[in-house]
């Protein structure tokens, strides 16, 4: 595939300098594409996007994970018709989400019972909450690199500039109090000895250990997660899965049932909301307890409320894409996917003569400029940043988009979206200029 030759249309140029005048950053978030490299989507079906110029675009951003079917599923769209038709939102008990929480449970090992929430990261703040209300300690325990959204315990060395010697944590953000930075302790993923030292000595005040089971892009090395599990519990303290990226993903159980590794509590977001604002806290009946508003005024009681808790529209956006994920063969098909995509994106660095590595799982990967092992923060930081950036802006001349550092694959992507894919892969890499990354 060659560089898409048409050029941004006077529509989209005045789109993207709106954009820049009400939006700062002329972005959404944190994520923002090269100037030369911005578009505006007009719209998305299956595997692809389209731009505001007509450009189409094979999509591995996929919404930032949510869309393992793909963008507009038949089910989806269908699911989310026909109860527009009956309602858009309540703030009241309905049967769509009544069903969903059934569905966690049935699927993940840790959940009996569900907290609604509209984002990841409030449901990652809430487990927190949980395992502070149960242990009745404060601190809590994250990963350097670790990315549990956007709150202040969260935003803690999950991508430090300069980073501190463990376990002092360093906040990602400003605007966060500087008080918060004591209630963090941050360990290196894939270390137990040094979170075994850090637990031991902080076992008084920790009330959990939070992780990425699978942490951005890298996978536990084997028996990092069942370390956790152990120490956790020798302790006292709580293990908590982030399962916003993983749940649903890299199995129906999520990280809990692929890494065999079941911990105390669990958030899940993404995939789970079908594409809509959904996400939820899950664990046993004992630690959830404290949300019933029963407890008000009677024992630990967990004040936590949402307009948007239990949206039905999501619900049903949700329920639609699980439904799809529990057809006999859809996870096979999904890694199948994802297998055939990262050999041949690591077989044509090599062909490069790139050093470079496809990192991940086959779900969610990419192609790091570094021979280095990645195991951590600190190694995948090693890898080369404007390669990589480089990597992305040429992709996207060639119809490719993807996350800076993510490439999620959906259920939509088929032969022809992976020979495009390879094709652009082939073009861009012959392209990316001469750097430390080169042998
Ligand atoms: C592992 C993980 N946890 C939490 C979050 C936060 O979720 P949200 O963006 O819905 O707040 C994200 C978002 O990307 C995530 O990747």
């Amino acid at each position: 595939m060659t560089e898409q030759q048409r050029e941004r249309s006077a529509v989209e140029a005045d789109l993207l300098e709106r954009a820049r005048r009400r939006l700062p950053g002329g972005v959404l978030g944190t994520a923002r594409y090269a100037d030369e490299a911005a578009f505006v989507v007009k719209s998305g079906k299956g595997a692809r996007i389209h731009d505001m110029s007509g450009r189409a675009y094979v999509d591995y951003v996929l919404a930032s994970g949510p869309l393992i079917l793909g963008h507009a599923h038949p089910a989806v769209v269908a699911a989310v018709r026909e109860q527009v038709e009956g309602g858009t939102t309540y703030f009241m008990v309905n049967e769509p989400i009544i069903q969903l929480a059934e569905e966690i449970c049935r699927a993940m090992p840790c959940a009996e019972q569900v907290r609604f929430t509209s984002t990841g990261s409030e449901a990652t703040f809430f487990a927190l909450r949980v395992a502070r209300t149960y242990r009745k300690r404060d601190k809590v325990l994250k990963f350097e690199g670790g990315y549990h959204g956007a709150h202040d315990y969260a935003m803690m060395s999950s991508s430090p500039r300069s980073p501190k010697a463990f376990p002092a944590a360093v906040p990602d953000s400003s605007g966060i109090p500087h008080a918060i930075e004591a209630e963090v302790l941050v360990a290196p993923y894939n270390d137990l000895g040094t979170v075994e030292g850090i637990v031991a000595a902080h076992a008084d005040e920790l009330a959990a250990v939070i992780v990425e089971p699978f942490q951005r892009l890298v996978p536990p090395q084997p028996g990092f997660l069942q370390g956790l599990r152990e120490i956790t519990r020798r302790h006292g303290i709580l293990l908590v899965f982030d399962e916003v990226v993983t749940g649903f993903r890299l199995a129906y159980g999520g990280a809990q049932q692929y890494y065999g590794v079941v911990p105390d509590i669990a958030a899940v977001g993404k995939i789970v909301g079908g594409g809509f604002p959904l996400a939820a806290v899950c664990a046993s009946e004992e630690l959830m307890r404290p949300f019933d508003p029963r407890q008000d005024g009677v024992a630990d009681f967990i004040s936590q409320s949402g307009t948007l808790n239990g949206n039905p529209i999501a619900a049903v956006a949700g329920l639609a894409t699980l439904a799809e994920l529990r057809r006999p063969g859809a996870y096979e098909t999904l890694h199948g996917t994802g297998r055939r995509l990262m050999a041949g994106i690591a077989e044509l660095a090599a062909k490069a003569g790139l050093a470079a590595q496809v990192v991940g799982e086959p779900v969610v990967f990419d192609l790091l400029f570094t021979d280095e092992p990645i195991v951590d923060y600190r190694s995948l930081q090693r890898a080369d940043g404007a390669l990589g950036r480089a990597l992305t802006t040429g992709l996207i001349a060639r119809g490719v988009v993807k996350n800076g550092q993510k490439m999620y694959v959906s259920l939509a992507h088929g032969e022809a979206e992976v020979a495009d894919t390879l094709q652009a892969f082939e073009d861009t890499l012959k392209t990316l200029p001469k750097s430390k990354g080169r042998r």
